[in-house]
């Protein structure tokens, strides 16, 4: 499935402002791909962004769509009261906590008309039917799973390549469900065993995902079976990157840990430690996006405030060995490091 491309590197969807068309245009120039990702986006902008990758890319590129879960009818009473706690620092209220689908049939229908060629899709499989329109519109599905029974699922929903997301991952982990008597939503795979527990059950080409930031990953994953590599941290502090400041800082200082938390949007996500996440996580209900429309106004008001403290700071584990400049020089970087890899492998033949 990515045979055409010259390095099999792909620039993880990241929504929330790190993934913008211009980063996802160096990446594709570099010889990779990237994914435009459409979460918390309304139809207009992401249509808007859509077409300018479109442009960037030479019509190159995938588009990324949040699966609606169901509604969760967890209280949210007590997390209401920290939460407001938080805002009263910055001086703004909470959000309303409504559920909604973030525009999930619009935002397909979108991706369809329009004829992206790549559709990844987390927090879900799409249907069976979902799945045909993309392939009638010309494009392939891929779809992000934490497990094998999420890859058996999707497999079966006729997927054309799963993504496969370890443990390792920055960002919300791609659970289908979230269980809620789980801190991290369900069993936490490694990426390579996951590869391996996967690409023993399917034929379906793999991406592998989570905690690649050097070269030696790439090869390590390709190695291990997988037919690209999709990073996200990696591509963080990228020139052409939305990411914002206080967290470039957080990111290029490397003095905090990373862990799990259900805080900012009530489905469990890797970030670095802040107060937030260390004060807020432990009874977080599981309720998603209820928790990311409540905790809205207070990550934005931080976010004004260059607060790195109340900012939903998500990054793989290896953060700290990420680095910064251009994407064109990462993905340089990366593919010169994944040839020296592989030349130290070379004594196994
Ligand atoms: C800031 C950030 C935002 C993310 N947003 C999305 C998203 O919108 N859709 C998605 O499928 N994955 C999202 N992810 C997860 C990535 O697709 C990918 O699994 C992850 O970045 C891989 O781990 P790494 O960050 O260690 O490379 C996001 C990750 C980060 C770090």
């Amino acid at each position: 499935m990515f045979e055409d491309l010259e390095f099999p590197v792909l620039a993880a969807p990241m929504a929330g402002g790190p993934s913008t068309p211009e980063l996802i245009g160096a990446v594709t120039a570099a010889g990779g791909l990237g994914f435009l990702p459409s979460g918390y986006l309304s139809i207009e902008t992401f249509e808007a962004k859509l077409a300018h990758t479109a442009d960037l890319t030479g019509g190159r590129y995938g588009a990324n769509l949040f699966v609606p879960g169901s509604r969760s009818a967890a209280d949210l009473t007590a997390h209401r009261e920290r939460m407001l706690a938080e805002a009263l620092r910055y001086g703004v209220e909470p959000g309303e906590p409504a559920w909604d689908d973030d525009e999930y049939p619009a935002k397909l229908d979108l991706v369809v008309q329009r004829q992206v060629p790549l559709v990844s899709f987390t927090f879900g499989a799409p249907t069976s039917a979902e799945v045909q329109r993309v392939h009638e519109a010309g494009g392939k599905v891929l779809v992000s799973v934490t497990s094998p029974d999420e890859a058996d699922l999707a497999a079966s929903r006729g997927a054309d390549a799963l993504v496969v997301q370890g443990m390792e991952a920055g960002g919300h982990r791609a659970l289908f469900t979230d269980d809620a008597t789980d801190p991290a939503g369900g069993e936490q795979y490694g990426l390579l065993a996951l590869l391996r527990l996967i690409g023993a059950r399917t034929s379906l080409p793999l991406v592998a995902s989570g905690g690649l930031v050097h070269g030696a990953d790439v090869a390590a994953v390709l190695a291990a079976g997988a037919s690209a590599a999709q990073l996200g941290t990696a591509f963080l502090q990228a020139t052409e990157a939305g990411t914002a400041d206080p967290q470039r800082r957080a990111l290029a200082e490397a003095g905090r840990r990373t862990a799990f938390t259900r805080a900012f949007s009530g489905r469990p996500a890797r970030g670095m430690m802040n107060r937030v996440l260390s004060d807020l996580s432990a009874d977080a209900p599981a309720a998603y996006p209820q928790l990311h429309h409540l905790s809205k106004p207070v990550r934005a008001a931080a976010g004004r405030a260059g607060d790195p403290e109340a900012m939903s700071l998500w990054a793989g584990q290896t953060y700290p060995l990420a680095g910064d400049g251009s994407a064109a020089s990462i993905v340089e970087r990366l593919r010169a490091e994944a040839k020296a890899a592989a030349g130290r492998i070379d004594r196994l033949r």
